[in-house]
């Protein structure tokens, strides 16, 4: 995997993040950032501050300090984040139910593009990569199963042609087998060059994947490193110890 080396600014680059909601301080002073084709795994107890850090990225809420930048632009509210290349696949996955597989992923296409051709090209790849989504194509959301809906909440972020995928709490809920199968498409999909930025509760799977690791604890960041490091260290049981506390 290429890695960031220093010379050429990451893709995405978060300096100093820090997010309220109202009195509570929900991430504190976090930097970190996401090279070009890389997988990095966003870790951290329940209440660490991983969803929070991403709704900062995406400006879906606003930090009350710090900046983000992605691919050189600085990313100051949600739609300036689609067109700088970031889509985010949210904590719940929130397909719309009522509407067919087809018309989610369309949804998911409109912020980039209203012209025909390019989102059908676009939807062929999203297709492609998930089978299971065509052969489900013309059914409502609300009926897919859990892996299926995932399926979907990545398909349709993957319709704005992101650089940059956030996927949070990829695993919730779902049976390991179906977890095999998405972990297996992610890293088809990282490989065709789209870098992953993802929060998963089963943290040996996201090791198992990871270029590099960012450890969250009570909205810092406590560990930063490969998942080498992090299993030689200890780490990672350090943190989820010391948030289990509070
Ligand atoms: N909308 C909100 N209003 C007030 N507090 C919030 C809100 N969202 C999150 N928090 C608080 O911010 C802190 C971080 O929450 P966040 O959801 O980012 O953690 P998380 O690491 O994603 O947790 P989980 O693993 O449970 O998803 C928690 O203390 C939480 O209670
Ligand atoms: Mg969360």
């Amino acid at each position: 995997m290429p890695e960031h080396n220093g010379h050429t600014a990451p893709l995405l680059d978060v300096r100093g993040l820090t997010v309220n909601y109202g009195p509570i301080t929900a991430v504190r002073n976090v930097s970190m950032h996401v090279g070009e084709g890389e997988i990095v795994a966003l870790l951290g107890p329940n209440g660490a501050g991983k969803t929070s850090v991403l709704r900062g990225v995406t400006a879906l809420v606003r930090p009350a300090a710090g900046r983000v930048r992605m691919a050189g632009g600085r990313v100051d509210d949600p739609s300036k984040a689609v067109a700088l290349g970031i889509a985010h696949v949210p904590e719940g996955r929130r397909v719309f139910p009522g509407l067919s597989v087809r018309d989610n992923l369309l949804v998911g296409g409109w912020a980039v593009s209203s012209r025909q051709a390019r989102l059908r090209e676009r939807e062929a790849l999203v297709l492609d990569l998930f089978p299971r989504l065509a052969e489900r194509h013309e059914q409502r959301a609300g009926q897919l199963s859990g892996g299926e809906q995932q399926m979907l909440a990545i398909g349709r972020a993957l319709m704005s042609e992101p650089r940059l995928l956030l996927i949070d709490e990829l695993s919730l809920g779902l049976a390991p087998m179906v977890v095999d199968t998405l972990v297996e498409r992610l890293v088809a999909l990282n490989r065709t060059g789209v870098s992953l930025l993802l929060i998963e509760q089963f943290v040996h799977r996201a090791l198992g994947i990871a270029d590099r690791v960012y450890m969250l604890s009570k909205g810092r960041v406590a560990f930063e490193g490969t998942p080498a490091d992090a299993a030689r260290t200890g780490a990672i049981e350090e943190a989820y110890l010391l948030g289990a506390g509070t």
